[in-house]
C-alpha cells in the first residue's frame, strides 16, 4: 500500500494544470483552465480545469478529480500506476508500506522475466521458417508481427534454459514458463507455438497466448493466472490500440488474439481482445474508460450468442448516459479475422456501422424469448425484463427502456416500474456512483459541507452535537471534522480532499459537491454561509428544546423551568446584545 501521507505529499508538489496539459491543450479562462474535454466529443469546451482547487470537472459529461483520477480516467490505468507515474514526473519516490513492499519486490522480477522470454521468443522466430510460414500464411506482415512481439517457441522442454541460466528458480514457475511435473521434472509450457504477449497498461508483458502451428489441442495455450496476470481483468491489444481508440472514441472488442492481429494488419486499429472468456465487470469498467462507444463483435454461433447476451448483462449495470454500447454479430460463419480478410476494411468498418444498440439488442432478445403476441408471453416479457431492468445504471435509458417494454406488454409504465421493483435513480451526471441515499442540496449540512471543502479547517468549529448524521451529508461533515481532529486532514484544494476520501463511503458525495464548485467563490461570502448555517443549526436545536419543553409544561420541574426561560431568553434576546457573538 501507499502510504497516504505520500499521496498529500505528491499532489501538493504537482500541478494539475501541468498534469492535464501532457495531454490536453489548455486555455486561460479567467482563474480556471477550459478545454475541449477529453472524454466526451464536443465542440465548445466544457472541461474546467481549477489550479486553486487542484481538481477538473467537465459540465458536458460529469467527468471529474484529481490529478491522479485524470490520469487514471485519461490513461486508463490504475490507481497505482498513476501514482507512480506520478511520482516519477516529479522526481519522487514511491514508497512502500511493510506487506506489500515484499509483494512489489516479487512483481517486479516476474515481468523481468516475461520480458526475457518475449526477447527470447521473438529471436526464434526469426529463425524460424515454420512459424514465419505460419504468420505469412495467415497475412500477418513483419511489422505487425512486430507490433504485437509476436515470437516462436520452439519445440523442445527445456529450451528456456538458453535465456534463464538458473532453470531451477521457482519465480520461472510462479510466472507460469515453467511447469514441474509431479516427478519434480521441470519444463517449458510453451512449445512449438506461435507466441502472443499479453501487455499490460504500462507495456510490461505479464502473460503469453501460444497457438498450435495447424490443427491439434489446445488450440491456444496461455498462460495461468499469476501475480502479475489476472485474466479477467486484461484485455490483449489495449497497449497498442491505445491512441486508435482515443481518435475514433471508440473501441472495438473481438474474441480472439488473431482477431486483434488480422484487423490491425487491415488497418482497424481501435481493438482489443477478451481473453478466452466471457466480458466480465471488469472489462466492461475498463472498456467504457477508453471510449464514449464500446462495440462487441462475436462470430454467429451458440457460442458466440451467449458471449453477446453476457456483455449486454454486464454492459447494463456500467452503462451512463453518455456512453454507448452496441453489438455486432458477425454476419456468415466468419469470424472478424476471416471476415476482414475476405471482404476487406471498408465492409468491416460498414459492419460496425450497422452494429446493433444495446437496447434494441435486449428488446429484440426479449421479444424473441417471450412472444408478446399472447397474454402469457406478454407477461413473460416483463418477467424477463425486470432482472435486466434492475441491473440499469443509466438512468434516461432505464427509462426509455421501461417505456418500451410497458409499451410491447401492453401494459403502463408505471406498472412494469412497480411489477420489476424499480426505484428512481438519481439523475445524477456521475455515472453509477453509488451513493448510500441523494444528497439534498438545500438541507444545512450540504451547504456546510460545500463551505468546509473549500476550508476544511472550519470544520473544526462545527457543533457536531447538532448534525443529523443520519444524512449523507452529515456523515461526510463528520467524517471531515474528525480527520481535522487528528490532524490528518491534507489542505490543498479538492483534488487532495478527494483522494483523501477515494474508496470512502463518502467519496460519491464530495466528489458530486466539489464538481459543481469548481468556479472561484468569495472566501468572505463562504464564510457567511458557514457562519449562517451553524447558527441556523443552533437554533434549530434550540427551538425543538423549546417545543419538547413546552409539550409538557404543566409538569416541568423547577429546574425544566429555569432552562426554558434561559432558551427563550437566548431565542429572543431582549436588548439587541453585543454584535459579533452569535455563533
Ligand atoms: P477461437 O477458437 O475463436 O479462435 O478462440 P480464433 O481466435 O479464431 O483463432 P484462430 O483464428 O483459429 O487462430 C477465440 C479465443 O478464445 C481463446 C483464445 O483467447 C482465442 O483467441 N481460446 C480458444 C483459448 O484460450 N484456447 C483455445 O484452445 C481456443
Ligand atoms: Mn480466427
Amino acid at each position: 500500500m501507499i502510504p497516504e501521507s505520500f499521496i498529500q505529499e505528491l499532489l501538493a508538489r504537482i500541478d494539475i494544470v501541468d498534469v492535464v496539459e501532457r495531454y490536453v491543450p489548455l486555455r486561460k479562462a479567467g482563474a480556471n483552465y477550459s478545454a475541449c474535454c477529453p472524454f466526451h466529443s464536443e465542440k465548445t469546451p466544457s472541461f474546467t480545469v481549477s489550479p486553486s482547487k487542484q481538481f477538473y470537472h467537465c459540465f458536458g459529461c460529469g467527468a471529474h478529480g484529481s490529478a491522479i483520477g485524470f490520469l487514471m480516467q485519461h490513461a486508463g490505468i490504475g490507481f497505482i500506476e498513476a501514482v507512480e507515474d506520478l511520482a516519477s514526473s516529479a522526481g519522487l519516490q514511491v514508497p512502500q508500506e511493510e506487506r506489500n513492499a515484499a509483494l512489489r519486490a516479487k512483481k517486479a522480477p516476474l515481468t523481468e522475466l516475461m520480458a526475457l522470454a518475449t526477447r527470447f521468443y521473438r529471436e526464434q522466430l526469426k529463425i524460424s521458417p515454420k512459424a514465419v510460414d505460419y504468420l505469412k500464411n495467415r497475412g500477418v506482415s513483419g511489422e505487425i508481427a512486430a507490433k504485437f512481439a509476436i515470437g516462436y517457441a520452439p519445440d523442445g522442454w527445456q529450451n528456456l534454459q538458453q535465456v534463464f541460466p538458473d532453470y531451477n528458480d521457482q519465480a520461472l514457475v510462479e510466472c507460469g514458463l515453467v511447469i514441474v511435473n509431479e516427478q519434480g521434472r521441470r519444463y517449458d509450457r510453451f512449445r512449438d507455438r506461435v507466441m502472443f504477449p499479453i501487455l499490460d497498461q504500462r507495456g510490461n508483458v505479464i502473460g503469453f497466448g501460444g497457438r498450435i502451428i495447424g490443427d491439434g489441442e489446445p488450440k491456444y495455450l496461455n498462460s495461468p493466472e499469476t501475480p502479475i496476470f489476472e485474466k479477467g481483468r486484461e484485455l490483449y491489444g489495449l497497449s497498442q490500440a491505445r491512441k486508435a481508440i482515443q481518435e475514433e472514441d471508440t473501441v472495438l472488442v473481438v474474441e480472439g488474439y488473431m482477431d486483434v492481429v488480422g484487423l490491425v494488419q487491415s488497418g482497424v486499429e481501435n481493438v482489443v481482445a477478451t481473453l478466452g472468456t466471457a466480458a466480465t465487470d471488469a472489462n466492461v469498467q475498463k472498456l467504457l474508460k477508453q471510449a464514449n462507444r464500446v462495440v462487441f463483435c462475436f462470430d454467429r454461433d451458440s457460442a458466440g450468442d451467449r458471449a453477446a447476451w453476457r456483455a449486454m448483462e454486464v454492459s447494463l449495470s456500467h452503462l451512463a448516459d453518455n456512453k454507448k454500447v452496441e453489438i455486432l454479430q458477425m454476419p456468415g460463419n466468419q469470424d472478424p479475422d476471416e471476415f476482414i480478410r475476405e471482404h476487406g476494411k471498408d465492409a468491416f468498418v460498414q459492419q460496425t456501422r450497422n452494429a446493433t444498440r444495446l437496447s434494441e439488442f435486449l428488446l429484440r432478445e426479449l421479444v424473441k424469448q417471450s412472444n408478446p403476441s399472447t397474454a402469457e408471453g406478454r407477461a413473460m416479457l416483463v418477467h424477463a425484463a425486470k432482472p435486466l431492468l434492475q441491473k440499469m445504471s443509466a438512468p434516461i435509458l432505464r427509462v426509455q427502456l421501461t417505456k418500451e417494454i410497458a409499451q410491447r406488454a401492453q401494459v403502463s409504465q408505471a406498472e412494469v416500474e412497480a411489477q420489476c421493483g424499480l426505484k428512481p435513480l438519481a439523475r445524477s451526471r456521475y455515472g453509477p456512483a453509488q451513493m448510500k441515499q441523494r444528497p439534498v442540496p438545500s438541507s444545512v449540512e450540504y451547504k456546510l459541507l460545500q463551505t468546509v471543502l473549500h476550508k476544511p479547517e472550519w470544520a473544526a468549529r462545527l457543533p457536531l452535537e447538532l448534525i443529523d448524521r443520519e444524512g449523507v451529508e452529515g456523515e461526510a461533515l463528520s467524517a471531515i471534522a474528525d480527520a481535522i481532529e487528528h490532524g490528518e486532514l491534507p489542505s490543498g484544494g479538492f483534488g487532495i480532499l478527494l483522494e483523501f476520501f477515494r474508496d470512502t463511503p463518502h467519496e460519491a458525495l464530495i466528489a458530486a459537491i466539489a464538481a459543481n464548485m469548481v468556479e472561484e467563490v468569495d472566501l468572505g461570502a463562504l464564510e457567511e454561509v458557514f457562519n449562517d448555517s451553524v447558527a441556523h443549526l443552533r437554533q434549530t436545536a434550540l427551538s425543538a428544546e423549546i417545543k419538547q419543553l413546552y409539550a409538557r409544561a404543566k409538569e416541568l420541574s423547577p429546574q425544566e423551568r429555569q432552562r426554558l426561560a434561559d432558551l427563550l431568553a437566548k431565542k429572543h434576546p431582549t436588548p439587541p446584545s453585543t454584535s459579533g457573538g452569535s455563533i
